[in-house]
C-alpha cells in the first residue's frame, strides 16, 4: 500500500525529473526536426541525379533501356533465307507464333545479313516439352478456347500409338495440322471411291 503524498517511482509528476512540460515538448519538436532533416538530407544523398525529371522515376533509365542492343526480330526477317520453312509455317495454324520462340533469339544467328551463330534444333523429347509448353491441359489459367490443348498420355491413349511417340510424329512442327488434314483427305476420298 502507497501511503498518501508517496510519490511512485519513475511517475512524472511534473519536477520530478526537472524539466516542465513546454521543455519537454521542445526537446520532443526538436528531436523530430533533427530526424526530417537528417533524413531528407540523407535522401538528397542517395537520390539518382535525374530522378524527378520527367515524373516519380530516373530520367536517365529511359535513355539506358533504349541502348539495350535488339535481339529478336520479326517472322518475316526469317523468311528471306528459310523460304521453305515460310511457306508451311505461313500456311498452318502456328503462322501466328514466332520462329524465335522455339529458336531463340534473332541476334544468335544474323548479323547483317549473314549467318553468324547456330539456333538449337530440338529433337525428339524435347519437342514434346516444347509443344506441351503451350499445350497441355495442365496450365488452366489459359482459355482453352484460345490455344487447344489436350491432356497427357490420354491424347496418346486416344490415337491409340504407344506412349513414347513424340508430337512431331504425327504433327507437322511448322503447320500442325498439314499431315492429319492430308491424311483426312485421303481416307475421306478413299471412302468416296468405295
Ligand atoms: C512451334 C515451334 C516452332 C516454330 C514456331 C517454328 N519452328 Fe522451326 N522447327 C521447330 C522444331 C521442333 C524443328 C525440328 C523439326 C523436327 O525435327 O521435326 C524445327 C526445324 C526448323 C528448321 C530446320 C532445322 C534443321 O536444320 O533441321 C528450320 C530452318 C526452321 N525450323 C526454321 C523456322 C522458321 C524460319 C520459323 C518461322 C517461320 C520456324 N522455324 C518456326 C519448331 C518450330
Ligand atoms: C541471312 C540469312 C538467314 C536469316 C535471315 C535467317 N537464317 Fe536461319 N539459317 C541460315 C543458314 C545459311 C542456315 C544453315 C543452312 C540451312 O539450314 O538452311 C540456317 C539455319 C537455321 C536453323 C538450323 C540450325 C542452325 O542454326 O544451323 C534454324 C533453326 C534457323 N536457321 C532458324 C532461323 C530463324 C528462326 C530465323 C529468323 C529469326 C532465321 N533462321 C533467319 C540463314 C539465315
Ligand atoms: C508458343 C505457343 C505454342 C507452341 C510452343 C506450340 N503451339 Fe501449337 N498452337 C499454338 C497456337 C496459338 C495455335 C492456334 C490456336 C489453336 O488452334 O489452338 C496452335 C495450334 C496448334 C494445333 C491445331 C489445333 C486446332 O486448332 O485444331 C495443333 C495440333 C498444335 N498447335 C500442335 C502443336 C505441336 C505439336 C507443337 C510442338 C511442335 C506446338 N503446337 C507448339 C501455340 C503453340
Ligand atoms: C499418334 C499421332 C499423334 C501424336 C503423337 C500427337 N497427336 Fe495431337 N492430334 C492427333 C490427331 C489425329 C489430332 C486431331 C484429332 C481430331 O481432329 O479429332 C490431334 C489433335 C491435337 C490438338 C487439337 C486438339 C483439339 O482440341 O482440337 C492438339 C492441341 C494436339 N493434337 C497437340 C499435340 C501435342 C502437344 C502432342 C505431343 C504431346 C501431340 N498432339 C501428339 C494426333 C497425334
Amino acid at each position: 500500500m502507497l501511503q498518501p503524498g508517496h510519490k511512485r517511482p519513475g511517475c512524472f509528476t511534473g519536477g520530478g525529473m526537472g524539466l516542465s512540460y513546454k521543455m519537454r515538448l521542445l526537446i520532443l519538436a526538436l528531436g523530430i526536426g533533427i530526424a526530417t532533416t537528417g533524413g531528407l538530407f540523407i535522401k538528397s544523398l542517395l537520390k539518382p541525379e535525374s530522378f524527378g525529371v520527367y515524373g516519380p522515376y530516373r530520367a536517365a533509365a529511359i535513355d539506358e533501356e533504349a541502348q539495350i542492343p535488339i535481339r529478336h526480330a520479326t517472322n518475316v526477317s526469317c523468311y528471306s533465307c528459310h523460304p521453305y520453312e515460310a511457306k508451311i509455317h505461313k500456311a498452318g495454324l502456328h503462322k501466328t507464333i514466332s520462329c524465335e520462340f522455339c529458336h531463340g533469339p534473332w541476334a544468335d544467328h544474323v548479323a547483317g545479313s549473314k549467318k553468324v551463330g547456330t539456333l538449337p534444333v530440338k529433337k525428339d523429347g524435347e519437342i514434346t516439352t516444347l509443344c506441351l509448353r503451350c499445350h497441355n491441359t495442365e496450365i488452366t489459367a489459359r482459355p482453352h478456347e484460345v490455344i487447344k490443348t489436350v491432356a497427357m498420355p490420354g491424347h496418346l491413349e486416344s490415337q491409340k500409338v504407344k506412349l513414347t511417340h513424340n508430337c512431331n510424329q504425327c504433327h507437322h512442327v511448322h503447320a500442325p495440322l498439314k499431315y492429319i488434314n492430308r491424311a483426312k483427305q485421303i481416307t475421306e476420298s478413299a471412302e468416296k471411291a468405295l
